[in-house]
């Protein structure tokens, strides 16, 4: 029998630069309070945010998604058309296909890479990291780039209360490469399709567009969501998957120094690092506050702010979860870029 070559990439892989877009509309909660019959003080006491940030109509999710990239790429010093993959989560590119990843490899200029979408939600950059990872130390690509982008107020419903106030716009980016010493931890993810209704398009296209004997919707299929089992089941269940990814890369607590979950909301930030126990040395991202939550942006968004504002710095070690839709999650403990 023929005997095929074995692929072999690198050692070791790391994050070697990030990115991040922020949309320039800042919305606060005076703005989408009315709609919902809501107000400011309910919104932040349940959930933290204060102001979000709204794409506008410039700020399509390709366009944020080269922003993030190039800067990415700049960091990492790294040129476009060394990148040999392009892997972009997302839920909010609304053509079916093709996906947004070719026409953002395209616009960098570089037309050579594998460029796919994946869906996972709010936990999509986690498992996009952990692809990246995998490619890179099985040698189907040295250089990966990973997005999380999201364009969320297209698919939002702005009188929904369980909704208009949570979600928003941004894209992060990270370059993904080899590495002399392990710089992404084992993932540890997972999923919980029991929970498949919690958080989702409210209805499928088809039902949208009706047939000749069922006339469709015509409504656009908003994302729905019921908050509080979701909250539960995050607040509580995701603690013990950020402690196995600690454990999985071999990490105690004292040696943590950056917790950045996924920006849901401010309680269950606080549930999380309350449940592991976290050390008061350990710096935790609160990007939500003025973000809102920008589903598979969220974490790139929120480490590339600590790195700005000096709470993160090169070398640190940092805890990554991400959960949503799905239900899915994802976590790694990674070097800080
Ligand atoms: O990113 C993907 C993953 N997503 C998440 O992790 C989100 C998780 N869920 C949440 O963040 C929270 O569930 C919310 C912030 C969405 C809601 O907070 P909650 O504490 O779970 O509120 P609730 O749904 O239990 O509602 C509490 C009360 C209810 O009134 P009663 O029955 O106590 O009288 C609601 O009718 O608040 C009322 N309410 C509102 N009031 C003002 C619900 N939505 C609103 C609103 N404004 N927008």
């Amino acid at each position: 029998m023929a005997r095929i070559t074995a692929a072999t990439g690198a050692a070791h892989s790391r994050i070697l630069g990030l990115g991040a877009y922020r949309p320039v509309r800042v919305v606060p909660n005076a703005d989408v309070v009315d709609a919902i019959d809501s107000s400011d003080e309910w919104i932040q006491q349940r959930s933290g945010i204060k102001t979000r940030r709204w794409a506008g109509p410039e700020e399509s999710v390709q366009m944020m998604s080269v922003e993030a990239s190039r800067i990415a790429l700049e960091r990492a010093g790294l040129d476009a058309r060394q990148i040999d993959c392009v892997v972009v989560a997302t839920v909010s590119h609304l053509l079916q296909t093709p996906a947004v990843a070719t026409a953002i490899a395209h616009e960098l200029g570089t037309d050579q890479a594998a460029a796919f979408d994946i869906s996972a939600a709010c936990s999509g950059f986690c498992h996009g990291i952990s692809l990246a990872s995998d490619f890179v130390r099985a040698g189907s690509a040295r250089y990966v780039l990973v997005i999380g982008v999201e364009r969320l107020t297209d698919i939002l419903d702005l009188t929904d209360r369980g909704t208009a106030f949570i979600f928003a716009d941004g894209a992060g980016a990270a370059v993904v490469g080899p590495s002399d010493t392990p710089g992404i931890g084992p993932v540890v993810w997972g999923s919980d399709g029991e929970q498949f209704d919690l958080i989702r398009q409210r209805e499928d296209w088809r039902d949208v567009v009706g047939s000749p004997e069922v006339p469709g919707s015509g409504v656009m299929p908003h994302l729905v969501m019921q908050g509080n089992p979701v909250f539960r089941w995050a607040s509580f269940a995701m603690a013990k998957v950020g402690q196995q990814a600690l454990d999985r890369a071999g990490i105690t607590l004292d040696e943590l120094d950056v917790f950045v979950p996924h920006q849901a909301n401010m309680r269950i930030i606080d549930a999380m690092a309350r449940s592991m126990k976290l050390p008061s040395t350990v710096r935790i991202a609160r990007d939500i506050a003025d973000q809102g939550n920008t589903s598979a942006a969220s974490i790139p968004l929120a480490l590339d702010r600590m790195m700005a504002e000096g709470e993160a710095k090169s070398g640190d070690t940092a805890l990554l979860i991400a959960f949503g839709a799905g239900l899915s999650y994802a976590a790694q403990v990674v070097t800080v870029p």
